[in-house]
């Protein structure tokens, strides 16, 4: 393979992409490192430390060190320095955009809406660690008096993913930092420049050492004592729900407060009363997004009778324009995907449903490139029982599932183990609301098809997840409730 080393991505600050680790104020490399490919190219971007047990070690130790100092500040001493990497985070959100389209693929106007979106939790957590507010509750006896506070947890472990490098990691170190609390970060090894660009501006911004340290390597050997580390107190993580079970089951000899975010089968349900343009567009949105890889892309697409050619044959001509291709080198709608491993599960759903009668009704064309490129696709007359329904697809895959009534279209959407989100188009308020409340997941959309902001709760119920991130519910999972029971005499 021919490797082009893109160390000049056009940065204006090229120190952004930083080939080490940041332990304790530190920046460390090891003798072996880990190559950062292009997903749409396959050129290098560059390489990271290969860390394992003893670095992961060592940063729970920096972390440790720093906790009591950082815990003593006021929340709004915190919040200062927090804004003041948010606003470095603005200043340079066009080299990070860049940086996360050449580590992730995704098209560049959707990496800098992915800046903007990893920035915005910085902003508001800023705000919201300052209103960590108690309770003073009436006394159970005459002499007592009952107050409750809130605390930081302590030192927390962060695991976070290739799909989004920039704001999982923010949508956790935010909060944890406002609330007081030190972290360790371990970003995908697919795509852990974003997410030490971040460190790069976090420590320009004033955070002190040993607050924020992020670790690159082996999973296996850093995650064995992220969620083993008795010093750790709370381990969360965004990925998939196996990685997820195993990862929270070691952390239970230690019993730490565990956070998780997981796959989800977002049910995307059009009724025959939607607004078709409306639905057409909330289907693009919600599916085709990051070419189909987050967890709340819409998996199952479920239209009634009534609407389904209408829908098919406008998302069809959607996606028949669709430019794929190499977000840093032109406009594009859809990017690679990020492995070999994607692209066969993509293959594997699409032929698995084909072969139990689905159609192909619309392909987008792909580029003529080395990278892990798919055609973007739509298929009518998917049958239920197909793998697309059953598993998330994760890549540009939009199979149409007939459906009559209502009760029959919710029993469909809550036979799964997966509760994540789901979208309901419809023009009638009465049915969107009876929907909604019957669904069995954390979040619904009505009438759109992106629902993901700073300020509103992100999380599952079942097996997509514990926990909420973003939004002032966000700031909970990091501080711990103490009850002060104070005895004042007769
Ligand atoms: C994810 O896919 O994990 C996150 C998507 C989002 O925040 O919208």
């Amino acid at each position: 393979m021919n490797d082009i080393m893109e160390k000049s991505l056009g940065l204006a600050r090229p120190d952004l992409l930083r080939e080490a680790c940041l332990i304790g104020g530190l920046w460390i490399t090891t003798e072996t490192d880990i190559t950062v490919r292009n997903p749409a190219t396959l050129a290098l971007v560059g390489r990271v430390p290969d860390c394992g047990r003893v670095e992961a070690l060592t940063a729970v130790a920096a972390a440790q060190v720093a906790f009591r100092p950082w815990k003593a500040m006021t929340a709004k001493a915190r919040g200062a320095i927090l804004r003041r990497w948010y606003e470095l985070i603005l200043a340079h959100k066009t080299d990070l955009a860049r940086l996360l389209t050449a580590e992730q693929g995704k098209p560049l106007h959707e990496a800098e809406g992915e800046i903007l979106y990893a920035a915005s939790f910085i902003d508001w957590f800023a705000e919201e660690g300052k209103r960590a507010y108690g309770d003073v509750i009436p006394g159970h006896l005459p002499d007592m008096r009952l107050t409750v506070t809130k605390e930081p947890v302590g030192i927390v472990a962060a695991v976070t993913p290739w799909n989004f490098p920039a704001a999982m990691v923010t949508r956790k170190v935010a909060p944890a930092l406002a609330a007081g609390c030190t972290l360790v970060l371990k970003p995908s090894e697919l795509t852990p420049f974003s997410a030490l660009a971040l460190g790069v501006l976090a420590q320009e911004a004033g955070i002190p050492d040993g607050v924020f340290n992020i670790i690159t390597g082996q999973p296996q050997a850093i995650g064995d004592v992220l969620t083993g580390d008795p010093r750790i107190a709370k381990f969360t993580f965004t990925g998939s729900t196996p990685v997820g079970k195993k990862l929270a089951a070691n952390c239970m000899s230690t019993v730490k407060r565990v956070s998780l975010e997981l796959g989800g089968n977002a049910p995307f349900i059009v009724f025959n009363d939607a607004d078709p343009e409306a639905a057409i567009s909330g289907i693009i949105a919600s599916k085709f997004r990051n070419t189909g890889q987050t967890c709340v892309c819409a998996n199952r697409i479920l239209v009634q009778s009534g609407i389904y050619d209408l829908i098919a044959a406008g998302l069809a001509a959607r996606v028949e324009a669709f430019t794929i291709g190499d977000g840093l080198a032109g406009r594009t709608d859809q990017g690679p995907l990020i492995d070999g491993r994607a692209i066969a599960k993509f293959h594997d759903h699409l032929n698995d449903a084909v072969q139990r009668g689905a159609k192909i009704i619309a392909q987008a064309t792909p580029p003529d490139l080395r990278g892990h490129f798919v055609s973007a696709t739509v298929l009518t007359n998917v049958r239920r029982d197909a793998r697309l329904n059953q598993e998330e697809t994760f890549g540009p895959l939009a199979g149409l599932v007939r459906f009559d009534t209502e009760d029959e279209v919710i029993s469909m959407v809550n036979d799964t183990r997966a509760g994540l989100a789901a979208y309901i188009f419809t023009g009638d308020i009465a049915r969107a609301c009876r929907v909604s409340e019957a669904l069995e997941c954390g979040m619904v959309g009505v009438n759109t098809g992106l629902i993901s902001t700073e300020v509103a709760p992100f999380g599952g119920i079942k097996e997509s997840g514990l926990g909420r991130e973003g939004s002032h519910y966000g700031l909970d999972d990091y501080l711990n409730l103490k009850l002060n029971c104070v005895y004042i005499g007769s």
